[in-house]
This record gives C-alpha cells, structure tokens and sequence, in this order.
C-alpha cells in the first residue's frame, strides 16, 4: 500500500489487515524509529555520513499486530516520540540516506517474507520493497482533500487553522516525494490506483476488500 500522506492509508491498512486478519508492516513508522536513534546519538540529520554511521547500529523492533502498534529502539517504546515535531521534521532528511534505506529495506523484505499475509504500508513497497507483491495498492486523494483532512485535524488539535498554508505545504511534499532521485513516491506500473477524495473509510474498505476477493476468485 503506497501513496502520499492525507490520504487515510494509515488507518485504511491498518483496518485492513485486520479485517484480512492478516499482519501489517508500517515503513513509515520504521524511518520515523531510525530518526529517534539518529536524534538521540546527537547526530545531524542532515550530515549523510554520521546518519548512516548510525544506522549501521540501529537497535529497531517493529510488531506486526494491526491492532496493537509496538515501535521499539534499544528496548525503549518509542510509539510517541516517532510521532513528535522533532522526528516529524528530521525524517525526510534521515529517511533520504542510502544506507538507512537500505537497512530498512531487507528488514521490511524479511518481515514480509516471514509473514503468511501482509498489509504492508509506505511509499516505496510496490516499486523497490516487494516489487512481487500479490496486490500492489496506490492510495491518492487530491491535494486539495489531504490540505482540508490534515487542516481539520489541526483545527481539532487546537493548532490554528491555516488551509492555503497546510495546502502550500502538502504540494511543496508531493513535489519534493515525487521528484528524489532515491525511491521516488510513484504508483507501480501494476498498481491499483484507489482516489479516496470522495469516499469515506468504510468506502475505501469496501473497494480494498473488493480487489482482494477478486484476485483471491481469479486464483482459484
Ligand atoms: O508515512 P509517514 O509520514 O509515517 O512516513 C514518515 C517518513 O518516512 C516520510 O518522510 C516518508 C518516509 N518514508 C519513506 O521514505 N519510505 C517509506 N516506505 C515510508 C516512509
């Protein structure tokens, strides 16, 4: 499942594999660990050679429970702090270092192959993760949907409310995601793409769980 942020994919995979009663792998949730790791060695995020000196000692364990999230560095539950300003704003810097992806990368593949079934989640995981996957999902909204979803959401977290700001800033991401040289945000040539502007959780749901039974009724 790949796609830009403000789109639900969170919740939607999350939802997902448990109606599938599968497991469930968030990416996103791993770079956001390795950036707890890089922050508290009082490393640069933005210094490429003492990040990926880090990495190389990354103390990472990440559950697969859809319905329990478990995020640990060096034994430390780290499911707040991944999700905190600082980690939030150094991620993008950390998540762009080779070596980090790398690691990343074969974790993720070996969880995968591991695993009987999985709803894997993130940005990458159709094009470079599991480029064999059974069913490769791109979940979009338009931009103008994910600015009002995560203006609301900061309206009802007492942070102010500012859509042409939180619109400037989504578009500045979709260019920044789509246009890296490393691992690109792009649907896979074999994805399903699912816009979920005008559909609500359970609609998305619905259409997800539709294409697994699908596949599932063309296999057997
Ligand atoms: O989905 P998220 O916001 O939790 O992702 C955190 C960061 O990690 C975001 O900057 C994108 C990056 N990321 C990535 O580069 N590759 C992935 N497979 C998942 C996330």
């Amino acid at each position: 499942m790949d796609g830009p942020s403000g789109t639900g994919k969170s919740s939607v995979s999350r939802l997902l594999a448990s109606r599938l009663g599968a497991s469930y792998l968030d990416t996103g949730a791993m770079y956001r660990a390795a950036t707890v790791w890089v922050l508290s060695q009082g490393v640069d995020s933005t210094d490429v050679d003492a990040v990926t000196a880090a990495a190389a000692s990354l103390p990472l364990e990440i559950g697969t429970d859809p319905t329990a999230e478990r995020v640990e560095v060096a034994g430390e539950d780290v499911t707040g702090p991944i999700r905190g300003a600082e980690v939030t704003a150094a991620v993008s810097a950390v998540s762009a270092v080779p070596a980090v992806r790398e690691k990343l990368v074969a974790m993720q593949r070996d969880i995968a192959m591991r695993s009987d079934r999985v709803v894997v989640e993130g940005r990458d995981i159709g094009t470079v993760v599991l480029p064999d996957a059974d069913l490769k999902i791109y979940l979009t909204a338009s931009a103008e949907t994910r600015a009002a979803r995560r203006n609301d959401q900061n309206v009802a977290d007492g942070r102010g409310d500012d859509y042409a700001g939180v619109l400037a800033d989504v578009q500045r991401r979709d260019l920044a995601d789509s246009t890296r040289a490393l691992s690109p945000l792009r649907p896979a040539d074999d994805a399903v793409t699912v816009d979920t502007s005008d559909l609500t959780k359970d609609g998305v749901i619905d259409a997800l769980l539709r294409l697994v039974h699908d596949l599932q009724g063309a296999r057997s």
